[in-house]
């Protein structure tokens, strides 16, 4: 069984770890934030994700996982290192590999006068050439040793969703390893000799590349959904009833169909935008993805033309907005579609008061100001609008009858399909929702000759 240290214990890190601890392997999560390692300690989980608060629980119990914050500890021993830093975007809009050059300044001092072979794997989303022209380099220049001289570094990207992470990290669709060598590959297979999913063996540069076309295709998808449920919106034509007829098309799919205010989160809008800039480097422009980043720019107004068509102006109007998340059952507010929708509403005059089952805090620290409802009563409470920016349980719980029980006016925008829009039919709610478009009267074939003279 492995012995593994990982860097970075974000959401990445720690599923991808109870998943390797649950195989058997010793697992060491290391993080440079105090905080986040005391909490960890104590089993519990710094964010959240549904199952691992158990998961860790039960790992830790077991002594198969462990924090610290001494990665010069934690790599002593190590026969594997997973580097799972964060890659935030920079101001231009490529990934900021600090943390990931500090993690690999690390390895390479902990890689001095040591024996043993240690397999360093970059996981930390980065642009194809990062393992071999970045982590390698570097790791050679501070240990002073060649790449291949008791170490060697592989590429296995994450394909992980915010949300179900832990369960995508048990149960993966694909395995994907960059290795320069089948040697490199085996030691990482080893790993994860017990998963059945179909597995890819590859380069480095290329893994690094599946994880970015991934993610293009992903957010393309959701793109190109939200441009055509902005025509069905248009022309009476429901894009729900549409996105399920095409979903059984296995070549198209039913996932990433579903239209919103865009997407958020903090891999698909930062992946697009650094492999847009690396194509335009490299003189490979990605047009399709540029449209996609305006497209998704754009798209939180589509709330605000909903609003208004049922409002008129938005001034001094009281507008609850529900749903803060990225996207629902997380806590996470990064890239969330929220801001930009609550920020146009203020532009407008409108008085908005924000709710969230679990996001409102850290919404709190984004939109400065902003007057977060302990319930969803109280954000209802005298509303001339709700708008729903993510489809939580609890918001598709509401009945009907409480919007006009507590709302000024009965006013739902949906921005996500968070209701039924034939339970939301009746006289109670005026309901509007992104990509449905109400239907209009068959045409009626012209009455012939013998049925006009009837008359
Ligand atoms: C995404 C990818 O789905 C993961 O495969 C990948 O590993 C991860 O990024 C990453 O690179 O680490 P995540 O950011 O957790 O995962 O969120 P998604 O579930 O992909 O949702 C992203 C955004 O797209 C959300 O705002 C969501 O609401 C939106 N979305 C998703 C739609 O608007 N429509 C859909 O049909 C699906």
């Amino acid at each position: 069984m492995g012995r593994i240290a990982i860097l970075g214990a974000g959401y990445v890190g720690v599923c991808t770890g109870i998943a390797l601890s649950q195989q058997g392997h010793d697992v060491t999560l290391v993080d440079v934030v105090a905080s986040k390692v005391a909490a960890l300690r104590t089993g519990r989980v710094p964010f959240h994700e549904p199952g691992a608060p158990e998961a860790l629980a039960r790992a830790m119990a077991d002594g198969r996982i462990r924090a610290t914050l001494d990665a010069r500890k934690a790599l002593q021993g190590a026969e594997y290192v997973f580097l799972c830093v964060g890659t935030p975007r920079k101001t231009d809009g490529s990934p900021d590999l600090k943390h990931l050059r500090a993690a690999a300044q690390r390895i390479g001092r902990a890689l001095v006068g040591r024996s043993g072979f240690l397999t360093v794997v970059v996981k930390s989303t980065v642009l194809p050439g990062t393992a071999d022209d970045v982590v390698a380099p570097k790791l050679a220049r501070v240990s002073g040793r060649v790449r291949g001289d008791g170490y060697e570094v592989v590429s296995n990207p994450e394909f992980l969703k915010e949300g179900s992470a832990l369960a995508d990290a048990l149960q993966p669709d694909r395995i994907v390893i960059g290795a320069p060598t089948p040697d490199a590959a085996n030691r990482i297979w080893m790993l994860y000799r017990s998963f059945t999913c179909p597995r890819v063996t590859v380069d480095c540069r290329t893994a690094e590349m599946i994880k970015y076309v991934a993610n293009a295709f992903l957010a393309t998808k959701v793109g190109l959904s939200n441009e055509m449920a902005n025509l069905c919106e248009r022309i009476g034509v429901d894009w729900y009833r549409v996105a399920e007829a095409i979903g059984h098309d296995v070549r198209i799919g039913r996932d990433f169909i579903r239209a919103g205010a865009g997407f958020g989160g903090s891999c698909l809008p930062k992946d697009l935008e650094a492999l847009v800039r690396f194509s335009g480097k490299t003189h490979a422009p990605a047009r399709i993805l540029e449209e996609t980043l305006k497209g998704n720019a754009r798209q939180p107004l589509q709330v605000l033309r909903l609003l208004r068509a049922e409002l008129g102006t938005l001034g001094g109007k009281r507008v609850a907005l529900l749903g803060l998340s990225f996207k629902p059952n997380t806590d996470d507010v990064r890239e969330t579609r929220a801001l930009p929708i609550y920020r146009a509403l203020r532009a407008a005059g409108a008085k908005v008061v924000c709710h969230d089952p679990l996001a409102g805090e850290a919404f709190r620290r984004l939109a400065r100001g902003c007057v977060i409802a302990p319930t969803v009563r109280d954000a209802l409470e005298g509303a001339d609008a709700a708008v729903f920016q993510t489809e939580w349980a609890e918001y598709q719980a509401i009945p009907p009858s409480l919007f006009q029980g507590l709302m000024k006016t009965p006013v739902v925008i949906d921005a996500r399909r968070t209701f039924d829009p034939d339970a939301m039919a009746g006289d109670e709610v005026r309901y509007r929702a992104i990509g449905l478009g109400t239907p209009r009267p068959p045409v009626q074939p012209p009455a012939r000759a013998s049925q006009r003279s009837a008359k």
